[in-house]
């Protein structure tokens, strides 16, 4: 049985990657593709708990510890959920991966990039994701969005200047990964980016 495909979403807050993840989500099932529908932190019980302690603590940490944690949740989902999966021959569609510690921890928060990259290898081993889609917007207009759609959790109360360097560090991922990090402008309308997506989705 050949491997199933792993794609990740990634994007600012307020880019709508929920909503295009869903229409991802019906678009690959109309194609009768298995399908195992996750998201970091979280998709274990332990992940969970883990993003319930990182995304509603008010409580200042070091970017290290908060790497460390979201390394944690992911080895566990990686060995019990992620690899299981690609290996039954299921596709794997997770929202948000290491792309995102990256951008939050190293980018926003200044966590040096160096030691993001010894977890990753460390956690993942030779897993990357096939295909990452990232969702680009700029940091004031995601902002306007989510203030209007939701309560802000702790990391969307940061301030503009954090999201400017998260955005710049997933652009920076996406410079040195061309192959797999598609980068898919969001501020544009619902119908062109699901265009956009169809078309990519076309070769896989
Ligand atoms: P989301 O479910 O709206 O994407 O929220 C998850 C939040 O967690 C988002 O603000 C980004 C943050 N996050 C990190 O800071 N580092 C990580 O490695 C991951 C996966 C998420």
């Amino acid at each position: 049985m050949s491997r199933g495909l792993f794609i990740t979403l990634e994007g600012m807050d307020g880019a709508g990657k929920t909503t295009h993840l869903e229409w991802l989500q019906h678009h690959l099932a109309a194609r009768g593709l298995p399908l195992v529908v996750t998201r970091e932190p979280g998709g274990t019980a332990l992940g969970e708990a883990l993003r319930q302690l990182l995304l509603d603590s008010h409580e200042p940490r070091q970017p290290d510890t908060e790497a460390l944690l979201m390394f944690a949740a992911r080895r566990e989902h990686i060995a019990t959920v992620i690899a299981p999966a690609l290996a039954a021959g299921k596709w794997v569609l997770c929202d948000r991966f290491t792309d995102a510690t990256y951008a939050y921890q190293s980018g926003g928060s200044g966590m040096d990039w160096e030691r993001v990259a010894v977890l990753e290898n460390w956690v993942q081993g030779g897993l990357q994701p096939d295909l990452t889609l990232y969702f680009d917007l700029e940091p004031e207009v995601g902002r306007a969005r989510t203030r209007q759609a939701r309560a802000p959790d702790r990391f969307e109360r940061e301030q503009i200047d954090f999201y400017r360097r998260v955005r710049a560090a997933y652009l920076r991922r996406a410079h040195e990964y061309p192959e797999r990090i598609r980068v898919i402008d969001a501020a544009r309308t619902l119908a062109e980016i699901q265009a956009e997506l169809e078309n990519i989705m076309i070769k896989y």
